[in-house]
C-alpha cells in the first residue's frame, strides 16, 4: 500500500518535469548571453550577475533531472533514446556546475576552461532538449512539416502521410491491413508508437497488437470481452481508461462493431474479406470503412412457400453435426454451417427446403457430398472451399437453380468442372483461388454468365480484370 502512495507521488512530481526543464534552459542561456553581451562597456554591468544565473540555472538543472528520473518510472518510452536524454542531462548539469565552479573561482582553472565549459553547456541544452522532444512527439515531429523536398536535401527520411491502400472490391480487402490497422493509425498510434510506447503498447503492426501492453491481454483471439483493447474502447468516454484519452478523437461506434467482430472470428492477420463469415450488416460496415461502395441489391430473399421446420427438426439436424441458425425472423429459411469430422449429410434433407445458406468448408467432404447437397432446392450460397472437390463433384450442382454464391477456393477443380456451372444462371460471385482453372475457362463461363464476378487472383488481381 505505501509503495503505491511513493509510487503515486513520485509520477505526480515526475509529471513537472516537462514544466520544470525550462527553467535551466532559460537561466543558462541568460548566462551565455549575458557573458557575450557585458564584452560591451554599456553591457559590463552584467558581469556581476552572471555568476548567480549560472547558480540558479545548475541546481533547476538539478531539480528537472530529478522529476525527469521520477517521470521515467512511468515506463513507455523508447529506452534508448531515454538513456541517452538521461546522461545528456546529468552532463549538462555537471557542465553547468562546473561553469558556475570556474566563474566563481571556487575552482581555480584557466579562463579557456571556463569558456570550454560555458559552450558546452550550451550545446548540451541543445541535444538535451531535442532528444527530450523525441521522446514526448516521437523522432519526426520537428521536421514533419518541412516541405519534402527540402527533406530530402536534408537526407531526412520522407514519410508518406498515412494513406489507406485502394481497395476496388470488398472481397480483395485484408482484414487486418486493410481494415483494422487503418483505425489504429488514425486513432492510436500517435502514442502507442516505437518511440512512445504507452501503456508498453505498439499497435502499429499485428506482432505488436498480439504482444500486447502491460498486461499482455490486448486482444485475446476469440473472446472481445477478455481483451483490453477492447474493453478500453467500449468504456465509458469520461473514464480514465477510455481510450484513446480525454480529448482525442475516440473510434466510431460502427469502427468499434468491426473490432469487436474480427476479435470474436478470431482477431486473424493474413486473411480476406472474401474467406471469413460476414452477415450482410457487417458487410456493410466494413465497405463503408475500407471506402467501396456497399453491394447493391444484398441478399434478397426468395418469395417461396416454405413452412418453417419445428424446432425439433432443426435439433435433430443440429445434433448432426451442423449448427442451424434462422436467417432472419418470421423467414422460414436457415444458415447452416458443417463441422469438420461429424456432419452426416443426409440428415440435411429432413430441412432440405429451408436450406438457404450452407457452409461446408474445410470439413473435409468429398464429390458424394454434393450429390446430397444438390438436392437442396433453394440453395442460394454455397461454401465447399479447402475441400477434395473435383470435376467430378461439380456436375451435380447444375440444378441449383437458385445458387447465386459458390466458393471453389482450394479445391481441385480444373476448366472442365466450370463447363458444369454453365447452367446457373443467378450465379453471382464464384471464387476460384488456388484451382489450376484458367483464364480462358473463366471467359468462356462468363459469356454464358454475363452476371458473374469471378475472383481468381491473390490480393493484387483484381476480380474484374481476370
Ligand atoms: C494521447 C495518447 C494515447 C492515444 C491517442 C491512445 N492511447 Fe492507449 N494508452 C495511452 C497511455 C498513456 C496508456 C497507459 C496508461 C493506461 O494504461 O491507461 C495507454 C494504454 C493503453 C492500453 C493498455 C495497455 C496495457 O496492457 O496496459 C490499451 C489497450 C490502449 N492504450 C489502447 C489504445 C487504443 C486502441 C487507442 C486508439 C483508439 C489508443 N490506446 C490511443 C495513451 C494513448
Amino acid at each position: 500500500m505505501l509503495l503505491y502512495i511513493f509510487s503515486d507521488i513520485v509520477l505526480f512530481f515526475g509529471r513537472f518535469h516537462p514544466l520544470v526543464v525550462h527553467l535551466p534552459i532559460g537561466f543558462l542561456l541568460l548566462a551565455g548571453i549575458m557573458e557575450l553581451v557585458s564584452k560591451k562597456p554599456k553591457y559590463k554591468a552584467l558581469q556581476d550577475a552572471i555568476p548567480f544565473t549560472l547558480l540558479l540555472g545548475a541546481i533547476s538543472a538539478f531539480v528537472a533531472c530529478m522529476f525527469g528520473f521520477m517521470l521515467s518510472t512511468d515506463g513507455g518510452y523508447n529506452t534508448e533514446t531515454l538513456n541517452l536524454h538521461q546522461w545528456m542531462g546529468i552532463l549538462l548539469t555537471i557542465a553547468a556546475a562546473t561553469a558556475y565552479l570556474i566563474k566563481t573561482n571556487l575552482l581555480e582553472l584557466p579562463p579557456k576552461a571556463y569558456l570550454g565549459m560555458l559552450v558546452t553547456t550550451m550545446a548540451l541544452i541543445g541535444v538535451t532538449g531535442h532528444l527530450g522532444g523525441n521522446l514526448t512527439h516521437g523522432s519526426t515531429y520537428l521536421t514533419q512539416h518541412l516541405p519534402d523536398p527540402v527533406k530530402k536535401i536534408a537526407g531526412i527520411e520522407v514519410q508518406e502521410a498515412y494513406e489507406r491502400r485502394e481497395i476496388k472490391n470488398l472481397d480483395s480487402a485484408l482484414v487486418f491491413n486493410d481494415v483494422i490497422l487503418p483505425m489504429m493509425k488514425m486513432r492510436c498510434t500517435n502514442c502507442h508508437n516505437e518511440d512512445k510506447m504507452k501503456g508498453d503498447l505498439l499497435l502499429t503492426s499485428f506482432d505488436g497488437m498480439m504482444q500486447g501492453g502491460k498486461e499482455g491481454n490486448t486482444i485475446v483471439s476469440g473472446d472481445p470481452i477478455k481483451s483490453e483493447l477492447y474493453h478500453r474502447i467500449t468504456l465509458s468516454h469520461s473514464d480514465d481508461d477510455f481510450m484513446p484519452p480525454e480529448g482525442k478523437t475516440p473510434l466510431s461506434e460502427d469502427q468499434v462493431e468491426i473490432i469487436k467482430w474480427w476479435i470474436e472470428n478470431g482477431a486473424e492477420n493474413e486473411k480476406l474479406i472474401s474467406e471469413v463469415e460476414l452477415t450482410e450488416e457487417q458487410r456493410k460496415l466494413i465497405a463503408i470503412e475500407v471506402g467501396v461502395e456497399p453491394e447493391q441489391g444484398a441478399t434478397v430473399l426468395p418469395a417461396m412457400n416454405v413452412a418453417k421446420a419445428s424446432d425439433e427438426t432443426i435439433n435433430q439436424v443440429s445434433n448432426k453435426g451442423f449448427y442451424v441458425a434462422q436467417i432472419a425472423e418470421d423467414v422460414p429459411f436457415v444458415d447452416v454451417r458443417g463441422y469438420a469430422g461429424k456432419l452426416e449429410i443426409n440428415e440435411l434433407l429432413q430441412i432440405k427446403e429451408q436450406v438457404l445458406w450452407l457452409n461446408l468448408s474445410e470439413t473435409g467432404i468429398t464429390d458424394e457430398t454434393l450429390e446430397v447437397v444438390a438436392q437442396l432446392p433453394n440453395l442460394m450460397r454455397l461454401r465447399i472451399e479447402k475441400n477434395s472437390i473435383t470435376d467430378d463433384g461439380l456436375k451435380h450442382l447444375g440444378n441449383l437453380q437458385h445458387l447465386e454464391y459458390l466458393n471453389l477456393y482450394g479445391t481441385q477443380v480444373t476448366d472442365d468442372g466450370l463447363k458444369h456451372l454453365e447452367q446457373l444462371s443467378k450465379l453471382k460471385k464464384l471464387y476460384l483461388w488456388q484451382t489450376s482453372v484458367s483464364n480462358e475457362a473463366i471467359e468462356k463461363l462468363k459469356t454464358k454468365l454475363p452476371n458473374l464476378t469471378v475472383i481468381k487472383g491473390t490480393i493484387d488481381t483484381d476480380a474484374q480484370k481476370s
